[in-house]
């Protein structure tokens, strides 16, 4: 940022609230701390995007053991690297680590990139990381923005939106940036992580011990619980299917679904294709039966995970069981004995409904 960055009391006071804290109550003896070796603040950052510190430190401790530095890491079989990540998870972070390192290598001839915009640029690394390393290790002015500080920013600064849509994150960006104090950018950085990992958590915010608690404005308009805004619902898909609800000697017939897609493998009832005009008739040629009646019974709707289905029943009464016999995929079930059938839920309450208006 030049000399026209906007300094207002407001972003003064976020700072200089936010580093008086760390000093009293952040962390300071994380194994990365207190090094401006970018390497390790490299490793470090990368470790901690998708792991806890606690899960991290051992990790860490073996990895600098057997990699001391960039160029042993940059010469090393990436298995040997994958071996060292292993149970850390997101192996693509160990791959791009190991490309990095080479990178680092051929590119910038072993020397880590010292700005946000060039460390960036390299494998695994997106733009709040790279600020995290610069300011760490360089000192530079870099804004970071990652999961902790946007819940931060969006509650100090009762910012709504959904942070991960395009103009509130842009907004966010334009914030941690104007906020960024003249000097002391690495605590105020790593001020930033702990108050979001400590205090500021998603669930269970400590409000009573913030440093931002006077200035907060989702404390001071109770909204804290509500920002940062979840991501909004997609709107989901309605679809409709007509079952058949096929009755012959107080049983009804069940046919096994193919083995994927909704309920796969399970009984269920049948499915009546789109644009079958008759219905009755189709029942009555696909499975043998003589339908003494049909009638539309009540349509049912279910909640799917991606989702809706509305399940229109056609009751079709036959005259015996025809040339239906049980088979692997086709049962009578008697409706009395509903109970330990097993069935999807809407198929179970259909046929419950069924049987209770049933004499
Ligand atoms: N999470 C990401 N970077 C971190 C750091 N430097 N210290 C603690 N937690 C972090």
């Amino acid at each position: 940022m030049g000399g026209t960055t906007r300094r207002t009391t407001r972003d003064d006071d976020f700072a200089t609230r936010l580093t008086a804290w760390q000093h009293g109550h952040g962390r300071h003896d994380l194994p990365w701390q207190n090094t401006r070796d970018p390497y390790r603040i490299w490793l470090s950052e990368i470790m901690l995007q998708q792991t806890q510190v606690d899960t991290v430190i051992p990790y860490y401790a073996r990895f600098l053991a057997r990699f001391p530095d960039l160029a042993s890491l940059a010469a090393a079989p990436v298995d040997d690297v994958l071996a060292l990540w292993s149970g850390l998870g997101y192996y693509a972070r160990a791959r791009n680590l190991h490309r990095a390192a080479q990178a680092v290598m051929t590119r910038h001839g072993g020397e880590f990139p010292r700005h946000a915009a060039t460390i960036a640029e390299l494998p695994g690394v997106g733009r709040s990381t790279a600020a995290a390393i610069a300011a760490f290790a360089f000192g530079e002015r870099a804004a970071i923005l990652d999961g902790n500080v946007k819940r931060v920013l969006c509650r100090v600064f009762g910012i709504a939106g959904f942070p991960g849509e395009r103009a509130v994150e842009q907004r966010l960006w334009a914030l941690a940036e104007e906020l960024l104090p003249p000097i002391g950018i690495g605590t105020y950085i790593q001020a930033q992580m702990d108050l979001g990992a400590t205090l500021c958590t998603r669930g269970k915010p400590a409000c009573g011990r913030c440093p931002m608690a006077q200035i907060c404005v989702a404390l001071r308009e109770e909204r804290v619980a509500e920002l940062p805004a979840a991501r909004p619902k997609k709107a989901v898909p309605q679809r409709h299917v007509r079952v058949a609800v096929i009755v012959a000697d107080g049983g009804v017939l069940l046919e096994r679904r193919p083995p994927s897609g909704i309920w796969g493998g399970l009984l269920a009832l049948p499915e009546i294709p789109d644009g079958e005009a008759d219905a009755a008739r189709w029942v009555a040629t696909r499975y043998g039966l003589a339908a003494q009646a049909t009638r539309p019974l009540p349509p049912l709707n279910h909640a799917f995970t991606h989702f809706r289905l509305e399940i229109t029943p056609l009751l079709v009464e036959a005259d015996g069981h025809g040339h239906m016999a049980a088979d692997a995929d086709h049962r009578w079930l008697a409706l009395d004995s509903l109970a330990d059938a097993g069935l999807p839920t809407p198929v179970r309450r259909i046929l419950a409904e069924l049987a209770a208006a049933r004499p």
